[in-house]
């Protein structure tokens, strides 16, 4: 539904272009590689900065995947099917499995895991503002699937073109798995929506909560992007945060039409001159309020992370003992 061009560089022939080692110094080679839209491989020479803003997005990303988990984890048990159950296990574990991916990809550039999670744990590190609202009822894992799992797609697609190799080929099946989510949510909303009149109200009531979290999860408005201007010149973000904003709204807008919803914001109009839908005023007070630790769930959602990584301690250290054990078990064997 979102899939956009995903034409991928010709790494080869990027880094032919690249001048040999004997002509330029790594900088150059580095640069003529991003010029060639080349993909950047762990052993190749990297700027500091490109590494650490690299580490930055890539952690972010995976923390936001393993907080994202919470709000739906907590519909599995109260699923209203054995069919939406077994749906939302798998979407959830999905998550789980794309933040391990991040974080196998974040490795590469020299940070451990557990020091993009201390991160995380002590409050330093950012994740997706979106996950720090509630899920009130069960229209909302719909709408998170419908929305939330849309708006990442429609910034993620792009990521499948980064120029950091493990980031990029992550993010491949990553999407794969993300479009299976937004589909499944559209599908669960569809179904209320041809059911009561009570079930149609919670969906446009999911709706209205959903709507202005989703378009400020896009990121601050271009002229206000810390990163993007670099972030873009080195091929790690392909398309501005307004930019990949408005194509999702102009994605959705017929969507909620075929689904029977409204959209609320009466500023929302076709707009003829520039081809798009104009949208009304996002509110960045509530956007940075949350970002910044004090939005409705930020408190629960870190509470809850650090106590499953606590009671997680145990299966960590029998893994690492059983681990050893069969290291020394090998070793003993080929002496
Ligand atoms: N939530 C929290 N922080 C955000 C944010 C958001 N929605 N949008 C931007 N920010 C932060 C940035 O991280 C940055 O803070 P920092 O300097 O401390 O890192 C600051 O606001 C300024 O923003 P910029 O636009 O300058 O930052 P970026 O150039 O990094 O762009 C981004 C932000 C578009 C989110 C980009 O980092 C990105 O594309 N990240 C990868 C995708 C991602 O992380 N998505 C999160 C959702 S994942 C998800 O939804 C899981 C799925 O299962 C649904």
């Amino acid at each position: 539904m979102y899939t956009q061009a995903l034409d991928l560089p010709d790494n080869a022939a990027a880094k032919a272009a690249a001048p040999a080692s004997h002509e330029a110094g790594p900088m150059a080679r580095f640069e003529a590689c991003i010029d060639a839209d080349g993909r950047i491989e762990p052993q190749d020479w990297m700027p500091e900065a490109y590494r650490k803003t690299l580490v930055r997005q890539i952690s972010q990303h995976a923390h936001s995947e393993i907080i994202g988990m919470q709000p739906e984890g907590n519909w599995i048990s109260r699923a209203p099917s054995l069919k939406r159950k077994a749906i939302l296990i798998a979407k959830v574990q999905d998550e789980g499995g794309h933040g391990l991916y991040l974080y196998s990809a974040a490795e590469t550039l020299g940070t451990s895991r557990d020091q993009m999670l201390d991160g995380l744990h002590t409050g330093r590190a950012k994740y997706s503002s979106i996950f720090n609202y509630p899920t009130l009822n069960w229209a909302d894992v719909g709408v998170i699937g419908w929305l939330v799992d849309g708006a990442a797609i429609m910034n993620q697609i792009p990521l499948c073109r980064c120029s950091y190799g493990p980031y990029a080929r992550a993010m491949i099946r990553i999407c794969k798995e993300e479009s299976f989510h937004q589909r499944q949510g559209y599908e669960a909303l569809l179904t209320m929506m041809q059911g009561t009149p009570a079930q149609r109200a919670l969906v446009q009531d999911a709706v209205n909560r959903w709507w202005w979290p989703v378009l400020a999860m896009f990121g601050p408005p271009d002229a206000d992007s810390l990163h993007s201007g670099q972030s873009m010149r080195w091929g790690i973000k392909r398309i501005s945060n307004d930019d990949l904003r408005q194509r999702f709204v102009d994605a959705t807008v017929p969507q909620a039409k075929v689904l029977g919803v409204s959209l609320p914001d009466p500023d929302l109009t076709w707009n003829e001159e520039r081809q798009h839908h104009d949208y009304g005023a996002i509110d960045w007070d509530e956007f940075w309020s949350t970002v910044n630790g004090n939005g409705p769930c930020n408190r629960e959602r870190l509470a809850t992370r650090v106590k499953a990584h606590n009671d997680g301690q145990w299966v960590r250290d029998a893994a690492l003992a059983h681990a050893e054990k069969q290291q020394r078990r090998a070793m003993k064997e080929a002496a």
